[in-house]
Formats: structure tokens, C-alpha cells, sequence
């Protein structure tokens, strides 16, 4: 499977490059980076530090510095001043490529024609760019994982939103109407349900990088969840795309809430059972495309994956 990623590294970013790259028949093509737990600046020089920690030799380029229609906004609180825990360390030693992350994900799926599959980690814009320069997008891609949304739990940023999708409620919802034939959301649902105990944390090899920026993040969930251990979003997104019989999903069409004094930024879907020739209509567009939505994963299996990967030695 050969992937590109999209991402806002971000910890738990991270903590997916890593899963990725310890997966034997998956490669990672290239990477862009957006705007979101940190400015895009930021999530490049840590996407070109991990890549050159981790040995995935791949582009890396710059993406979004801004949602497409809000102003910026970022999580530092949760992912440390530097985005990696305060371990970002040195400056990277390479650079981004100088095309945006839109540009190279549609030059790459004209490359690739069906054979690349779009692992989106962080805001939509630069998927919701990428549609604007190439409507055929859609046809060229072949899986599409997203790490977003909250359907039936709270949202995480806002009591109905999550953070990808209210970092850029414009693009999310682009991105879910575009029409992509094999998409999956992978929201908060299963994500807070594949919480990350302390003891897993308590386990890992002291002297592993993971370990260091782990500890920052795990803080924060613990101030907010009252229990060790953290939230491994992005990377059981990876897993799932890897995958997706660690899943069960739900199909429907979905949408985002853009003018909701409380709900703006709201993964939505028409959950109604309505039996056919039901007089009533579907609040969302019947045309969308419907999306799989994972409702229960194997957490423990997948925690097992993830503990492989962040142990894997590399150079
Ligand atoms: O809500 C969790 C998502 O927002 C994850 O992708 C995390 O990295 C942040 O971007
Ligand atoms: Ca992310």
C-alpha cells in the first residue's frame, strides 16, 4: 500500500509516521503538512525531523498556514511549544520540497493514478486545496482515511467538535462532499476508546524518543481525564487504514456544521432509520457519497501494534 500522509506533527502524528513505517507491505510516498496543533512552519521542520529520525526517506511539503475561512488556531497546550513535547530538538537537516503540500498530492495521484492511498492526520485544508486545483481527485485516489469528527460522544475542542474538523470546518466539509468512493472517518468514537493505559506507557524501553515526547501528552490527557496513559488519535487512524478489520464501521453521509452558534465545526449525519418510501426527506444531500464511520475497533491488538512500532530500533 503506498500512502501519502497529511499531518499537523503534532504528537500523535508522531506516534503514526511510527506505526507506519514499522508496517512491512505499506510506504509511505510523501508527507504535507497543515496548520493545526501547531503553526504548518512547525509541523514541517517536525515532519522533516521525524522523517530523518525515523530513515523514511520521502518529500516533505509544506502545506497550509491557515484554515480557509477562520482565523489560525493551535493546540500547544496539548502538544507542547514545539509540537513534540518540547523534544523537537535540532533543526531538521533537510528541507521541504517549496511545493505545497495541494500541489504534491495531486501531481502524485496523477502519478499514481488509484494506486495511492491519503491518510489525512490533521485540518482538511490542504485535501480541501487539493480538490479546488484538481476536482478529479477523487477518481485518482484510492483509499482515504481521515482522523476526524465526534458523532455520538463529545467533540474534544468544543462539547460537539473535533479538533481537525473545527480547525477548518470549510474543508472538512469539502473534503466529505467531494465524493471519494472509499472514504473512512475515524472520529473520537473510537479514537477516546483507544485510550492508551499508563501501564502501556510504564512499559516502553526508557530510552526510546517516543518515550520523552509521550510524556507531555499523557500529562495533558491525565489533567483532563483523571486516569494515566493518553489518546493515540492518528495512529489508529494509520492502523485502520493499514487495516480495517481492526474496525466495524457505520455507513452514511456526513457533513460538517459550519453555522451552529455552539455546533460549528460538528461532524453530522442523518441517523434516522427511515423506511423506504418514508415520506420524510434526509437532512443531508442525498447525492453524497456515503463514508464509513468506525463505531468499535480491537483496541488491544492495535495497542500491540503500536507498542511494536515505537520499539522497532532504527538509526
Ligand atoms: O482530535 C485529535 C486530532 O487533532 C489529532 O489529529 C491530533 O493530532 C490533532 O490534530
Ligand atoms: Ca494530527
Amino acid at each position: 500500500m503506498r500512502i501519502i500522509v497529511d499531518a499537523d506533527p503534532g504528537i500523535d502524528d508522531a506516534l503514526a509516521l511510527y506505526y507506519l513505517r514499522a508496517q512491512a507491505d505499506t510506504e509511505i510516498v510523501a508527507i504535507g503538512t497543515v496548520h493545526g496543533n501547531v503553526p504548518v512552519e512547525q509541523a514541517t521542520a517536525n515532519a522533516l525531523r521525524l522523517t530523518e529520525r525515523l530513515g523514511i526517506k520521502v518529500p516533505v511539503a509544506m502545506g497550509a498556514g491557515k484554515p480557509l475561512a477562520q482565523d489560525l488556531m493551535t493546540a500547544e497546550e496539548v502538544h507542547g511549544h514545539d509540537g513534540l513535547g518540547g523534544f523537537a530538538g535540532d533543526e531538521p537537516t533537510t528541507a521541504c520540497t517549496g511545493e505545497s503540500a495541494a500541489e504534491q498530492l495531486k501531481r502524485l495521484a496523477h502519478k499514481y493514478p488509484k494506486q495511492l492511498s491519503l491518510l489525512a492526520i490533521g485540518p482538511l485544508t490542504n485535501v480541501a486545496l487539493a480538490l479546488q486545483i484538481e476536482p478529479r481527485l477523487p477518481e485518482l485516489l484510492d483509499k482515504v482515511v481521515v482522523m476526524g469528527g465526534a458523532l455520538n460522544v463529545p467533540g474534544n475542542v468544543t462539547s460537539y467538535a473535533e479538533a481537525n474538523f473545527w480547525h477548518d470546518p470549510e474543508a472538512a466539509d469539502l473534503v466529505l462532499g467531494a465524493g471519494f468512493e472509499d472514504l473512512t472517518i475515524v472520529g473520537l468514537d473510537v479514537t477516546m476508546a483507544g485510550h492508551a493505559p499508563g501501564e502501556w506507557l510504564e512499559a516502553l524501553p526508557q530510552d526510546i524518543y517516543p518515550r520523552k515526547f509521550l510524556r507531555f501528552y499523557a500529562d495533558f490527557y491525565e489533567s483532563f481525564l483523571g486516569k494515566s496513559g493518553f489518546v493515540p488519535h492518528d495512529p489508529l487512524a494509520a492502523a485502520i487504514l493499514v487495516d480495517p478489520a481492526l474496525a466495524t464501521y457505520q455507513e452514511d453521509r456526513f457533513a460538517i456544521e459550519l453555522t451552529g452558534r455552539y455546533t460549528r465545526g460538528k461532524l453530522v449525519a442523518d441517523q434516522r432509520f427511515l423506511a423506504p418510501g418514508s415520506p420524510f426527506g434526509r437532512d443531508i444531500a442525498p447525492e453524497r457519497i456515503k463514508a464509513k464511520y468506525a463505531v468499535t475497533t480491537k483496541n488491544d491488538a492495535f495497542l500491540e501494534q503500536l507498542r511494536h512500532a515505537v520499539t522497532l530500533p532504527y538509526d
